[in-house]
């Protein structure tokens, strides 16, 4: 098939091309190149989806399939405009575009956040209403039979930049204290919801070659906080203590949830969140969706980590530093 990927320079379009490219498709990724490179066996064309003509080197070709990783409504609007002749338009959305993320268990037909007006996102604050605008824009231009909407869920795996799935494993392989105990949160069914990059990117590919279409939750699978630090320690051979803290002991010493500097990743202790990780994916998994499981994800993300360099700034998490002060106190506390 021939495949234009409206990205491609970054973490999942490089690998949706990379399948691609496996597969034998004819692979072409539009994108200015600020992110990073495609894989070989596909082409670049480099132009900036936000001048109006941004798609005119592509526009008249006649595309089996377009795949969009775009997050600003303008961007798709166009997109969907110039690019008329293609068969089918799957756009990559986000479990963002649900209205609550409290409820678990919730499927595709939950309701959505109101769409962005204006053409563009400012901040991350409107990424959710954001990506509402974009699957309107796609589903009114391709109707419904001539694309998907794949709402994607937390993305990890090797190439997380964000680190937020790096950071367990990493952790647990590396404690920062010599006696090995590593710092935990004190949530153990908190829902985590992770799904593999390279799983999430062939079943794009996949959709693509049978032009699937409807709305699906793209996610892995629903594992407790407990059931992912125990895959993590196991990917990580760690054999030495957990220290548990509660949240409120966390918050007074500065930890975040989530992501971020000096944060405890993929904790969150609010429940009006934990249904973000853990919605339906049956849909998806019927369509065709593989999911590996959670410890050959983060094996792999280990390998990646320590290959990208175990000392680097990163993204999530507590520094060495960080983290055995952390412990040095909480430990003082228990005595
Ligand atoms: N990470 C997660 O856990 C997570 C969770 C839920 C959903 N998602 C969704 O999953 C997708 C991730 O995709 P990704 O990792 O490939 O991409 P990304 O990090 O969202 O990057 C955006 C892509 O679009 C290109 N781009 C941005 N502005 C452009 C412009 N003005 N003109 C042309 N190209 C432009 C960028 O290339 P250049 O900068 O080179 O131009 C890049 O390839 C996104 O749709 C994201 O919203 C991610």
């Amino acid at each position: 098939m021939k495949l234009l990927i409206l990205g491609g320079t970054a973490w999942l379009g490089h690998e949706v091309a990379r399948q691609a490219v496996d597969r034998g498709h004819d692979v072409t990724c539009l994108a200015r190149g600020y992110s990073g490179s495609i894989p070989e066996g596909a082409s670049l064309i480099q132009s900036d989806r936000d001048e109006d003509q941004g798609l005119e080197p592509v526009a008249t070709f006649q595309w089996d399939a377009v795949l969009d990783v775009s997050r600003q409504p303008g961007q798709v609007k166009r997109a969907v405009r110039d690019l008329r002749t293609a068969r089918y338009y799957l756009f990559v959305s986000s479990g963002n575009a649900y209205a609550s993320q409290g409820p678990l268990g919730q499927d595709e037909d939950a309701p959505l956040l109101p769409p962005l007006e204006s053409d563009v996102m400012e901040t991350m604050e409107s990424y959710g209403q954001a990506k509402v605008a974009c699957e309107q824009a796609v589903t009114e231009g391709f109707g419904s039979e001539n694309c998907m909407i794949a709402r994607v869920g937390l993305i990890g795996g090797p190439g997380d930049i964000f680190g937020r799935t790096g950071y367990w494993p990493l952790r647990f392989a590396h404690p920062s204290v010599a006696n090995g105990t590593v710092l935990i949160p004190n949530a153990p069914a908190l829902p985590t919801q992770v799904i593999d990059v390279r799983d999430l990117a062939a079943w794009l590919v996949h959709s693509c070659e049978k032009q699937l279409s409807g709305v699906y939750n793209a996610m892995g699978e629903t594992q407790t906080f407990e059931e992912h630090l125990a895959a993590a320690r196991t990917a990580a051979r760690h054999e030495g203590q957990v220290v548990t803290a509660d949240a409120e002991w966390l918050h007074s010493h500065g930890v975040g949830e989530w992501a971020g500097p000096k944060s405890l990743p993929l904790w969150l202790s609010n429940p009006d969140w934990h249904g973000m990780n853990a919605r339906s994916n049956k849909r998806a998994k019927d369509a065709g969706l593989a999911l590996r499981p959670l410890e050959e994800t983060l094996n792999a993300t280990l390998k990646w980590e320590e290959e990208s360099g175990i000392d680097r700034p990163r993204r999530a998490g507590l520094t060495n530093e960080e983290e055995a002060e952390l412990l040095t106190e909480l430990v003082s506390t228990m005595h």
